[in-house]
């Protein structure tokens, strides 16, 4: 896959490049990252690559003539072009999913107040990251690039994703490691059990109990699997242990 990011600030993006999972995808050959500096193609000698907003208002908007000669640099009509923007669709794992498919995507970072609605004409999608707002697109980018990186064959183990928050539209269950008793802090029973079928049952209780306390939005939207059902039915007949769904984590 390739990836090429409009930005300002390449700078930012390079180090998170050269480390990890993302480096690795990028040794192996499965992914390609470019940078397009858009102030490259600012034609004034200060090199302004904003003015200011028709109607006042504070701040300074990104001009269409800077972006979209950067943006027609890229010379690739089949790319798959994103703008990143706190205005944008909600970013999930299923887009992370949709995107890992595409061979090249184009990603376009805005700063200042944000940028000329018209540069929108020319993008496929509008992406926020989440209900925030950020001081440019960059760090937006780098999350696309991280989770769409992890995603590519070969980049990271294959069986791992499967059962990670979000990929089946829970969150995670809890994870343990060694020590058993850490300074009297006890992993639970049912994990040194060496019960297979029971410790399968606990994590989808966990998964479901913690999605339902965290993130009831998510709960709501779930479709439950038969096994999922068979366990809420176990737990309200109390034949699961360890998992208490009044207490609080
Ligand atoms: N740029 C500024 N804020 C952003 C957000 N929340 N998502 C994507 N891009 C942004």
């Amino acid at each position: 896959m390739r990836i090429t990011v409009l930005t300002l600030f390449p700078e930012m993006i390079d180090s998170f490049l050269s480390v990890s999972i993302v480096h690795r995808a990028m040794e192996r050959g499965l992914l390609q990252v470019d940078f397009v500096q858009i102030r490259d193609f600012a034609r004034d000698r200060y090199k302004h690559v904003d003015d200011a907003p028709f109607g006042g208002g504070a701040g300074m908007i990104m001009k269409c003539q800077t972006v979209l000669d950067a943006l027609d640099s890229v010379e690739d009509p089949g790319a798959y072009k994103i703008l990143m923007s706190p205005a944008g669709h909600p970013y999930t794992q299923h887009k992370a999913h949709e995107l890992s498919t595409k061979d090249h995507l184009v990603i376009l970072c805005g700063h200042y107040e944000g940028l000329d609605e018209r540069i929108s004409h020319h993008m496929d999608e509008e992406i926020s990251i989440g209900d925030y707002v950020l001081t440019g697109g960059e760090t937006a980018a780098m999350i696309i690039i991280d989770s769409v990186s992890r995603l590519l064959k070969g980049s990271i183990s294959d069986d791992s994703p499967l059962e990670e928050s979000h990929e089946n539209g829970l969150l995670e269950y809890p994870q343990y490691t060694r020590p058993a008793d850490y300074q009297g802090d006890r992993v639970p029973e049912v994990l040194l059990s060496g019960d297979h079928a029971r410790i399968r049952e606990w994590r989808v209780a966990m998964a479901l109990k913690r999605t339902k306390e965290r993130r009831p939005d998510l709960y709501a939207a779930h479709t439950f699997t038969e096994e999922e059902k068979k366990v809420l039915r176990k737990l309200e007949m109390g034949k699961i242990r360890d998992v208490d769904w009044e207490e609080e984590e």
